[in-house]
């Protein structure tokens, strides 16, 4: 049987998602997730919630929170919203985890065996008040290119140059506000990077055929400018600490950077799922060695992840010198933007996971989003395109299909499905469409090519909404009841179909409409993939058999609640 390991970008566990950030990672993995459990592969989705770094805790200092207890929280806030999303991770995991603290010593103590690690003394600021270092954005001053006056330690939000915080003019302590802040010097362990070039251009070079050409052209782009030593731990009091057989306890007291144990909890969040399910060393087959050799690993991710998934994380694995498993598909997205700017978190514009459910349930915006999906280039949203997308497709072609075949079917049929009649020469011809459009659609798919696969999914809808209007049983009922049979019955057996095709995306719809025509339990709650002859599959549906006609299925967004939604939540300039 298929293996397929998936792994979307760990979200930072401070406050709730946006639409950008889900789009990017979490939901084109699950669809993918899903799609491959339809198809019957093994399959194991994993995420979590990024829980270590400056910005975590600091946000827990401005809240007045302990650390811990924040990310707690906002852990159980943002696995909520993925479950009301319909995220079917199999592990939504913590990297503040034991799991994650233990591989986490497991690969630095490797690297530093293996030489891969260096003990550099550099410069910090630090803050005589605070009594502390202030790493990354702990330091807040003028951007020594832009001029703005907010830039943080780590990186100007005006410009989005990455920044040091001893770049800063007129430094500030992000904690007290206090400007006494001095140079000092601190001892921090670097990944010796460099090291790697060759190996890393290698490995990129033999995916330069299955990733995105946005993905090799940033690991290119690093590559080409010469890779620098990186250094690996911070001045912080939340993270992992750095053991003192490592350095002989010369880094005591100093925490691993966040962007090392991050993505060690891809691997964490499996053995976390492994514990929490009795299944014991389970998760190394997935990961290590022989037994993760048949295992094809598949990671989701925003393109300003990317380097830290071409170079950082595969430099871990290759510098411990164990046969831990590299990612074999990589899938990077661009951006999604809010009516033509940017989301943002800290500027709180555009639509967060929460606020969206209040709008509208979770398979529209799962529709809407990966049918829109930033691939090839960034993507737009607008309120008049979402609006514009569930009317037509969701409610005009989609919905209107499932209503008049079943309302029709249950006015005049007594909701059974009729047996009159033979499928004759249109039948056949969408039979034979419906072959070829199926395929493509699993080929897409199977490549994580969403808005491609959208565009069949969408035109095999159509192409069932024409066929319906050809055949209008409506009409035949009153001179050819067997006619009219025939129209009926092969759309039952569309929207039985649809059910099957729709379900990786629309999960709750696809649920619905399957137990109107065919109400049987799928076990594990997949809907399988239609994955045999439509001739067959289209004839599948006994005569006779009672189906239901759902109510209500999708509701048209009227142009009076869209000028309501731009209003509340903001247009570009908000
Ligand atoms: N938290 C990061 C972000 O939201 C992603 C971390 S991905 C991992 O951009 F690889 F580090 F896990
Ligand atoms: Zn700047």
């Amino acid at each position: 049987m298929k293996r397929v390991l998936i792994t979307s970008a760990i979200p930072y566990v401070a406050g709730v998602k946006h639409l950008g950030n889900l789009v990017g990672s979490m939901l084109p993995a699950d669809i993918f997730a899903r799609f491959c459990r339809s198809r019957g592969y093994d399959t194991l989705a994993i995420c979590a919630t990024d829980e270590h770094g400056a910005p975590v805790e600091l946000a827990a200092l401005e809240e007045g929170t302990p650390v811990a207890d924040y990310a707690a929280k906002w852990h159980k806030v943002q696995k909520e919203l993925g479950d009301r999303f319909a995220l079917s991770w199999d592990n939504f995991g913590r990297s503040s985890s034991p799991q994650n603290h233990e591989l986490t010593l497991h690969f630095a103590r490797a690297l530093w065996k293996n030489g891969f690690l260096e003990i550099r003394v550099t410069k910090q600021a630090y803050s005589p008040t605070d009594k502390r270092f202030l790493p990354d954005r702990y330091v807040i001053g003028t951007c020594p290119h832009c001029g703005y006056d907010r830039a943080r330690g780590d990186q100007c939000e005006n410009c989005t140059r990455v920044l040091d915080p001893i770049d800063l003019i007129k430094p500030r302590s992000a904690v007290s506000g206090a400007a006494d802040i001095e140079i000092r010097d601190s001892t921090h362990l670097f990944l010796k990077q460099s090291q790697f070039s060759d190996r890393l251009r290698t490995w990129i070079d033999s995916h330069k055929n299955d990733w995105p050409s946005l993905v090799t052209s940033i690991a290119y782009k690093w590559l080409d400018e010469g890779l620098q030593d990186r250094g690996i731990t911070r001045d912080l009091e939340w993270g992992i600490p750095v053991p003192d057989d490592i350095a002989d306890g010369q880094l005591k007291g100093k925490v691993f950077y966040v962007w090392f144990d991050a993505p060690i909890e891809y691997i964490a969040a499996t053995k976390e799922w492994a514990d929490n399910n009795g299944k014991g060393d389970a998760w190394k087959d997935w990961w290590y060695g022989d037994a993760a050799k048949d295992v094809t690993y598949w990671e989701f991710m925003g393109k300003d992840n990317v380097p830290f998934h071409t170079v950082g994380f595969p430099v871990t694995i290759m510098a411990s010198g164990e046969p831990w498993k590299l990612v074999d598909r990589l899938k990077g997205f661009n951006w999604l933007n809010y009516d033509g700017g940017k989301f943002s978190t800290s500027g709180k514009r555009g639509i967060f996971m929460d606020a969206a459910l209040d709008v509208a349930p979770a398979d529209y915006w799962r529709y809407y989003l990966i049918a829109n999906a930033p691939e090839g280039s960034d993507s737009n949203f607008t309120w008049e395109q979402f609006a514009g997308i569930i009317n037509k497709d969701l409610a005009d072609v989609l919905g209107n299909f499932v209503n008049r075949v079943t309302k029709f079917c249950v006015a005049r049929f007594d909701g059974q499905v009729p047996g009159e009649g033979e499928y004759g020469e249109d039948e056949k011809a969408l039979i034979a469409e419906l072959d070829r459009r199926f395929a493509q659609y699993a080929d897409f798919m199977e490549a994580a090519d969403f808005r491609k696969a959208m565009g069949e999914m969408r035109a095999i809808w159509v192409a069932g909404n024409e066929y319906m209007t050809r055949a209008a049983p409506w009409t035949h009922i009153k001179t050819d009841r067997a006619k009219a049979a025939v129209g009926v019955r092969m759309g039952l057996n569309l929207i039985h179909q649809f059910a099957h095709l729709v379900w990786p995306v629309m999960p709750d719809f696809a649920r619905t409409i399957h137990e109107c025509i065919q109400p049987v339990g799928y076990r594990g709650g997949v809907i399988p993939f239609p994955d045999a002859p439509m001739a067959e599959l289209l004839d599948d549906l006994t005569p006779g058999q009672p189906i239901k006609a759902p109510e209500v299925l999708v509701t048209k967004i009227t142009d009076e609640q869209v000028a309501e939604l731009k209003a509340r939540f903001g247009g570009a300039g908000a």
